[in-house]
């Protein structure tokens, strides 16, 4: 039977640099949809590659006194390095400097040309080199680019132009008509009110000041604009106008390009225009996702010199732990906060705690109380029910959550489970059951159901972590194949009685935080620069609470129009825990319609056992500026009630509503 395709992309880098573990997030995660896609039977199509061509490059070459070609070469050498250390399971890379790319480019350009898409003109304007864009004078900030922040130089040169504003209202059309299209839905209002509706300008896409470029092969004088020169790349990589088209017959449209939030605006108003134009159908989605930040909220970025290195982290820490916090830490569609503290937090709880003492605590009782030979089971109490039933219902949450992209709230389905075996542990006690000779049924029982679970887990977590799955099936005697296949995943019992279990080292060990804090300082560049980035934070902080306009007086009445500020939602709770070190704090992952966010909140004293108001529904303030409390980036404030003796409720809805509800 044919399997159903699936076409996942990243953006193509440039390869201006080393890149950094912020560029490695979108990887990672594009990485972890091809491989749940793989394993969930899909025959998938998992694109990435590298952007070589433009004036960035040409002046950072010749500022090194090289060609361009080898100094991408070496660039683009590392990238693929770095992509093999993390495990980037891409199918092809593509380079915008190879024939295939290049010379479907120069076909698309006089294509579009031919048709009256594409014309002659002259451009006059402002260029912000490092992003690679034109603007307008009134689009500019303080005179300097709107994206960066950086100075723009003044351009004026013969161009051809794409001509934008004759598909506009095709556009728009398109975009009101699929909501799936532009996701999360925060960036589809974005690229509406901000960009199409004002209205769009024809845009330059040759420049004539600079040669390395895509030449255009009736005009030698112009090279293809990069952006038009690097979009092209999701369908010439597939073979569009080459001597083999199969893959573009096979999987095109994308099912979606996954892209970083500042250029969701190139994927989606240039990008299909060129498909309109072509007569092509769209990417099924585009994807905007945040921003790996620093403590103190600045994004991390090459030109400010505060990047993190992953090959350092992956070096110290193993693979499995980078890939986890990545694809943990950070939300989709949000920006997710990155300190050395957190990840080693997010290794020494999650991994070491959770994940890596429950195998090693299985698999040492196994090989005490049963000579490492797995038991038979004996009859089921509720509790053992209990644990089967969550071990079977996860795969289908993770599915769920998988398809939405949201890969952070799926390994939050995993982690619950794993969390409940570990509690299954300590309700059952098997040290206790093992003194007495009568319940050794019962402890054999326990034990089954303890690896099958740690199955369920080494199989639910693969897409994730690529290192971790294998030793822990070794660890608990199972070869690689139907055991461990996603077919299985819904299965209780699929491991042989008398399969041996085999201790091995520690998946995690636990690491001493202040140690590796200090470690760290001298190997993550960007370290000291964000601890005074976030000293000043705090400082403006203060600041801004000292100069807090008053309260409103308790009989002041407000208008209609200052209430309308307030934008409320209905949340769904994803997950909810106690922030460790804080006695007050509870961390909520909600989802808002097709957003994803993290709040955190003073209440955990009202909610000791914070795990139960998962699936509840919550009313979110949801334009609230972002704070940090506890190192972690709170986007938004619950409403709660609190009555005369202090006893604090969470506001909910009467019934059931549609997450993401407007509040009003
Ligand atoms: N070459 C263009 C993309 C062309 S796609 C047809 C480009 N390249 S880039 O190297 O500057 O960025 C590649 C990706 O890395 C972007 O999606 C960008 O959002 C992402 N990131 C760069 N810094 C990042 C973080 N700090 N966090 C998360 N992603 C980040 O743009």
């Amino acid at each position: 039977m044919e399997k159903n395709t699936f076409y996942v992309t990243t953006p193509i880098y440039y390869p201006s640099n080393k890149l950094h573990i912020g560029n490695a997030y979108c990887t990672t995660a594009a990485d972890a949809i091809a491989r749940f896609k793989r394993l969930t039977g899909y025959d998938v199509m998992f694109l990435t590659g590298t952007d070589e061509h433009g004036q960035k490059i040409e002046r950072i070459a010749r500022e090194k006194g090289m060609e361009p070609i080898d100094y991408v070469d070496g660039i683009v050498a590392s990238i693929k390095d770095l992509w093999k250390l993390m495990d980037i399971s891409y199918d092809d890379f593509i380079r915008t400097t190879e024939p295939r790319h290049m010379q479907a480019v120069q076909k698309i350009f006089k294509r579009l040309y031919d048709q009256g898409d594409i014309y002659k003109s002259e451009y006059e304007g402002w260029y912000c080199s490092p992003c690679e864009s034109f603007w307008l004078e009134r689009q500019l900030v303080d005179g300097k680019c709107p994206d960066c922040g950086r100075p723009v130089e003044r351009v004026k040169e013969e161009s051809y132009f794409l001509r934008l504003s004759k598909y506009q209202d095709r556009l728009i059309e398109y975009i009101n008509t699929h909501p799936d299209f532009i996701q999360p839905v925060s960036r589809r209002n974005e690229m509406l009110n901000n960009f199409l509706l004002p209205g769009l300008e024809d845009l330059a896409v040759s420049r004539t000041s600079f040669s390395w470029g895509i030449p255009v092969e009736f005009d030698p004088g112009h090279v293809v604009y990069v952006w038009l020169d690097a979009l092209t790349n999701y369908i010439t990589a597939l073979g569009y106008l080459g001597e083999d088209d199969s893959k573009f017959k096979k999987y095109w449209p994308a099912d979606v390009h996954l892209v970083g939030k500042e250029i969701v605006r190139f994927h989606t108003i240039i990008w299909p225009i060129v498909l309109m134009a072509l007569g092509l159908p769209l990417p099924k989605q585009v994807y905007g996702h945040g921003w790996l930040i620093l403590d103190g909220g600045e994004k991390m970025s090459k030109s400010k010199g505060n990047v993190i290195d992953p090959v350092v982290l992956v070096e110290r820490y193993g693979l499995d732990a980078i890939r986890y916090f990545l694809l943990r830490e950070m939300p989709l569609g949000s920006d997710g906060v990155f300190t050395n503290e957190i990840l080693i937090k997010r290794i020494n709880t999650d991994l070491a705690n959770d994940l890596g003492n429950l195998v090693s605590r299985t698999v040492a009782m196994m090989e005490k109380y049963f000579d490492g030979s797995i038991p038979s089971v004996g009859p089921v109490t509720e509790l053992d029910k209990d644990l089967q039933h969550l071990c079977m219902g996860t795969p289908q949450k993770v599915e769920e959550l998988m398809d939405q992209w949201q890969l952070s709230a799926a390994l939050g389905e995993i982690w619950k489970l794993v969390a409940r075996c570990n509690k299954y542990i300590d309700e059952t006690a098997p040290w206790a059951l093992a003194k007495d000779e009568q319940q050794r049924e019962r402890l054999a029982t326990v034990m089954v159901h303890l690896v099958e679970s740690i199955r369920t887990i080494g199989i639910l977590i693969s897409p994730f972590m690529t290192k971790t799955p294998a030793k822990i099936f070794q660890q608990i005697g199972i070869e690689e194949g139907h055991m461990t296949a996603w077919d299985t995943v819904r299965q209780f019992g699929v491991i042989p009685a008398g399969t041996k279990v085999k201790k091995g080292e520690a998946l995690f060990p636990r690491l001493d935080m202040a140690k590796e804090l200090e470690a760290l300082d001298g190997i993550t560049p960007g370290q000291a620069h964000i601890k005074g980035a976030s000293q000043k934070k705090k400082e403006a902080a203060r600041k801004q609470e000292a100069q807090r306009p008053e309260e409103p007086k308790k009989d002041g009445k407000i208008t209609i129009d200052d209430f309308a500020k307030v934008e409320m939602k209905v949340a769904n709770v994803l997950a909810c825990e106690a922030v460790e070190g804080s006695e007050k704090l509870l961390k909520f992952t909600l989802k808002v319609g097709e957003e994803q966010r993290t709040v955190v909140s003073g209440i955990k004293k009202w909610y000791p056992e914070p795990e139960k108001l998962v699936g509840r529904q919550l009313i979110l303030v949801a334009n609230l500026k972002p704070a940090k409390l506890k190192g972690i980036l709170s986007e938004g404030m619950l409403l709660s009630a609190e009555d005369a003796s202090g006893n604090v409720r969470l506001l909910t809805v009467e019934s059931p509503v549609e997450d993401g509800a407007g509040v009003s």
